[in-house]
């Protein structure tokens, strides 16, 4: 049949004139044209295709981790040789065959078939469209879009986003919805060979001004500090200049959320919780042709949540059923609080400490929060400011034991603790410090 078409279409051509033949070549060049601007939407792709973004930085379709068969609807980079997942759809429910089909369908879901049509994964969204497609955006959102809305108005039914795997990229947020309780978090890879969920999480921590936090579990194993307008006080930027990214902290009526953009765009940029529960963020590096870690998060021993000792003036929490040192309940003051009289003794370089009973307020200057902190009585333990750019603004206050206080290996700030009048004067001598000489 094709064959015959084909000997006709020729015939046709031989018979008309040369004109005509080349103006019926231009309409098919642009038909190609056309679809060829559409790479990045689809109604279904089958295993085997793919869908590559509109500026070509990444990819989705299928694949299998290391040497297991299963398959999964993911996300990589399309430009770069080291393969890099950075989503994955159906990570609970693998595919057992490469038969899967990824599809839109009405009003406006993803769903995931196996080879007996059998749904293993969907999408969900509260919207519906006329007209609902699939578009994988070149910042690696996989979002369902209205096909109708020419206007690209950003008006997703549902976007990748929202459900991150182990990778932020730049454009995601950590963080809450306040209004709906809605949480962005990142879960590790089980092993390179199971990408469902690890028992690790990264997430904004639930109280109190805001931090990330790592937990195995249930277990706090790291927190970065809170933000202080340009980093977390207790994160360790490798390039210090942030030539490449620059973080923010969006605090707003309906959500609090970290996230981070690129001041180049033509910069990859990752960040993404390991199996062991560690943080790094990398960026690609076109002459070595690897990734590149610019920021990690746990540094030394001392990073491990609550591990290593007390400022000085304080002594370990123990608790009576205890023989061993065990940091993890804090640090009580060895001369008490007369609450009348205190002094605040300023600590310059520190990671803040555990936020989690902390009290806050933005527009208050560090006169203030002094003022209020001395005011409370006994129940405030320290003060700092929120914001340390442009001199420092905002109020930090701390109704706690300070736990998990540290020389910070970045950027840290000061903090000013309170303390006994007796205590003035005092040499500081903290955590890292501590740990080493105990060994
Ligand atoms: C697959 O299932 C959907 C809904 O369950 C149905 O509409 C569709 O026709 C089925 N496709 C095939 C090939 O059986
Ligand atoms: C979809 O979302 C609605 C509410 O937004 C929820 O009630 C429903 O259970 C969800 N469906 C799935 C399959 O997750
Ligand atoms: C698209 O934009 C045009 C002109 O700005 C407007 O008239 C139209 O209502 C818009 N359509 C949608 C679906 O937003
Ligand atoms: C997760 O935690 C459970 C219980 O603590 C443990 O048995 C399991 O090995 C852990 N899994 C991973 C991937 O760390
Ligand atoms: C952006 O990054 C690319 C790739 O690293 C580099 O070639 C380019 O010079 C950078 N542009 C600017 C303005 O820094
Ligand atoms: C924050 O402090 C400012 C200035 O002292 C004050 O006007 C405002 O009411 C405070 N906000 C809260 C929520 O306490």
């Amino acid at each position: 049949m094709a064959g015959k078409l084909k000997i006709h279409g020729r015939l046709l051509c031989n018979m008309w004139l040369h004109l005509l033949c080349s103006s019926l070549l231009l309409i098919t060049t642009e038909i190609i044209v056309s679809t060829a601007e559409d790479t990045s939407t689809f109604q279904s792709i089958a295993d085997g295709e793919t869908v590559v973004s509109t500026g070509g930085t990444f990819e989705l379709g299928f694949f299998s981790a290391g040497a297991s068969k299963s398959r999964y609807v993911a996300i990589w980079y399309k430009k770069i040789p080291v393969a890099t997942i950075v989503w994955i759809a159906n990570r609970d429910t693998p595919l057992t065959g490469s038969s899967g089909v990824l599809k839109v369908s009405s009003p406006g879901f993803l769903v995931l078939v196996d080879q007996k049509n059998t749904t293993v994964w969907s999408s969900n969204t509260s919207s519906s469209a006329q007209n609902p497609v699939g578009k994988l955006l070149d910042s690696g959102n996989l979002v369902v879009i209205d096909g109708n809305d020419h206007n690209d108005t950003e008006k997703y039914l549902w976007q990748s986003f929202d459900y991150p795997g182990d990778t932020l990229l730049p454009g995601m947020k950590l963080g809450r919805n306040k209004i709906t309780g809605f949480n962005w978090h990142l879960t590790p890879w089980k092993s390179p060979q199971d990408p469902s969920p690890g028992n690790y999480t990264y997430q904004l921590g639930p109280d109190g001004y805001h931090e990330l936090i790592v937990r195995e579990g249930s277990v706090i194993k790291y927190r970065t500090g809170p933000w202080n307008g340009i980093q977390f006080s207790g994160m360790h930027n490798l390039d210090s200049d942030h030539t490449n990214t620059y973080g923010f902290v969006l605090d707003d009526d309906e959500e609090v959320y970290y996230g981070y953009k690129l001041l180049n765009g033509s910069v990859l940029s990752r960040l993404a919780l390991t199996q062991d529960g560690f943080l790094h963020s990398y960026t690609w590096s076109g002459e070595t042709q690897g990734w590149v870690l610019y920021l990690t998060a746990q540094v030394d021993i001392c990073d491990s949540y609550g591990l290593c000792g007390c400022l000085e003036g304080f002594t370990p929490n123990f608790r009576q059923d205890r023989d061993l040192v065990d940091w993890s309940y804090g640090c009580v003051r060895k001369t008490p609080l007369s609450c009348t009289g205190d002094i605040f003794k300023k600590y310059s370089g520190m990671k803040l400490p555990n936020t989690e009973q902390s009290w806050y307020n933005s527009s208050m200057n560090l006169k203030e929060c002094e003022m209020m902190c001395m005011n409370s009585f006994c129940s405030c333990t320290a003060f700092a400011n929120l914001d340390v750019r442009d001199g420092g603004r905002g109020c930090l206050l701390w109704f706690s034991d300070l736990i998990d206080i540290r020389y910070s290996t970045g950027n840290g700030q000061d903090v000013y603790v309170r303390m006994a009048a007796s205590e003035e004067g005092m040499e500081l001598s903290c955590c890292l410090e501590q740990s080493l000489k105990g060994k």
